[in-house]
């Protein structure tokens, strides 16, 4: 496919937050082995990732998901405690969790479902975990190393904050890094 968007979709997490996660992560990449650090204008929390798409889909995928969106209300989200994947192995993703309850879980369903439909893609079939990915060990990180990271969050990051948007992001993988693009967003309870 020339001309392929990279795209996911996803909610953003405040400035603030972000913040403090970097802050957070920039005292632990000083003592954890070494990692792939998310910077904070990357940070947010995927809701589902699409991959290579024609830009021509791009219409039908929009007018598939926006629905999913408009029928959840905002969203109350938390920031709260950290943790790895695989779980209880050594670690290839670091994360922070964010609770957002049923609500965000339904959301995440129904619009994983709808883009599924629209662009004909198999269902991840995985469960829906809800995290904002900070650090990719360059190599899997062990228990000690995992439980530290852990240690630095636990409990609550930041207060809780109100989502109204979900946003269809392009991605773009440099050598720096992946570029973030914000291509649309999609309101939450129709923007009312
Ligand atoms: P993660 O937060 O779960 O690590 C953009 O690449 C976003 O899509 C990343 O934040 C990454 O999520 C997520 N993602 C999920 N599956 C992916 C895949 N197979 N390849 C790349 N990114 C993926």
């Amino acid at each position: 496919m020339s001309g392929a968007l990279r795209l996911f979709l996803a909610l953003e997490v405040p400035e603030a937050h972000r913040r403090e996660m970097e802050r957070r992560a920039r005292t632990l990449r000083r003592s954890l082995p070494p990692a792939r650090w998310v910077p904070a204008d990357n940070l947010h929390l995927t809701l589902r990732f699409i991959g290579a798409t024609d830009p021509d889909r791009v219409p039908d995928l929009l007018g598939a998901v926006a629905p999913a969106f408009a029928a959840c209300e905002p969203l109350t989200l938390r920031l709260v405690g950290g943790g790895i994947f695989p779980p209880a192995r050594p670690a290839r993703v670091a994360w922070v969790g964010v609770d957002g309850g049923g609500a965000l879980h339904r959301l995440q369903r129904e619009v994983a479902a709808a883009a599924d439909a629209a662009l004909g893609l198999e269902p991840e079939g995985r469960p829906f975990h809800s995290h904002v990915t900070l650090a990719r060990p360059r190599r899997p990180w062990k228990r000690p190393a995992s439980e530290e990271f852990a240690r630095a969050f636990e409990g609550p990051v930041g207060e809780p904050f109100t989502v109204r948007a979900g946003v269809l992001f392009e991605s773009r993988l440099g050598p720096g890094g992946a570029t973030y693009t914000a291509l649309e967003e999609l309101a939450l309870g129709g923007g009312a």
